[in-house]
């Protein structure tokens, strides 16, 4: 339980969450995706709508309800679609929080058909990078506090504040991948860090978690934005 959680810490705050995976299609039948289940990001839209956020939940493709209190959902299958509606409803957001794990790659093109075998042959796929949805937000000159996850396998810490300085982040939340933690699990436990600071999380299930994240995410925005 968290005690202060009463407190409305988000009142009146326009906050967007994207959550879940991307998929990139590859043919009509085909797409490349990840295992991201969405659940973390899902928990904190919920929590920040607890908290009194305004609380746009934009979703990859999931099978996920819309958790209660969320004041609107928009759901996307690319990642060229999730930047799209991230752009469009961070417009005047105070607070983006960016859980998605979006897809690097993309196919450079779509096959129109369904891609045939030939012959034992191989298929190589040309991949193009996807925009980075978070570093697009933070080089807009006005542009709402931004949260970062960093889901990662090995050298959590450098690879966390790496991207939180490279994106240009007001803070970042990474998780160790494996060890039962991470994606398709009911646990998590993060790492929150931030210029100077950082916070343990330890490992709880994902609706608890999201409740103590969007209370530190609210002290940091309260500090930085008033
Ligand atoms: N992210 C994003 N746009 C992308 C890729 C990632 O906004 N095209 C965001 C994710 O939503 C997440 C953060 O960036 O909040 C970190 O994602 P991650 O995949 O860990 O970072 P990458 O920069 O893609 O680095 P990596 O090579 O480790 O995948
Ligand atoms: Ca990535």
């Amino acid at each position: 339980i968290v005690a202060s959680f009463g407190d409305q810490v988000l009142q009146g705050r326009k906050v967007v969450v994207s959550a879940g995976p991307t998929y990139e299609d590859i043919d009509p039948v085909r797409f490349i995706g990840n295992r991201s289940s969405g659940r973390m990001g899902f928990a904190v839209a919920e929590a920040a709508a607890q908290a009194g956020a305004q609380v746009t939940l934009v979703a990859g493709p999931v099978s996920l309800a819309t958790p209660q209190g969320i004041a609107r959902r928009v759901d996307v299958r690319s990642a060229a679609q999730m930047h799209a509606a991230v752009t469009a409803a961070t417009a005047d957001a105070d607070i983006y929080i960016g859980a998605a794990a979006v897809g690097d790659y993309r196919p450079n093109s779509v096959a129109p058909q369904k891609l045939k075998k030939h012959d034992g042959a191989a298929l190589a796929l040309q991949l193009t990078e996807n925009p980075d949805i978070l570093a697009h937000l933070s080089a807009q000159r006005a542009h709402p506090f931004l949260v970062g996850f960093a889901a990662e396998t090995q050298d959590v810490e450098r690879y966390a504040r790496d991207k939180l300085q490279r994106k240009g982040l007001d803070m970042i939340a990474a998780n160790q991948v494996g060890e039962g933690l991470g994606f398709e699990t009911a646990d998590n436990a993060i790492t929150l860090y931030w210029a100077d600071g950082s916070a343990e999380l330890p490992r709880a299930d994902k609706a608890l978690l999201a409740r103590q994240l969007i209370e530190r995410i609210a002290d940091r925005y309260r500090a930085v934005r008033g």
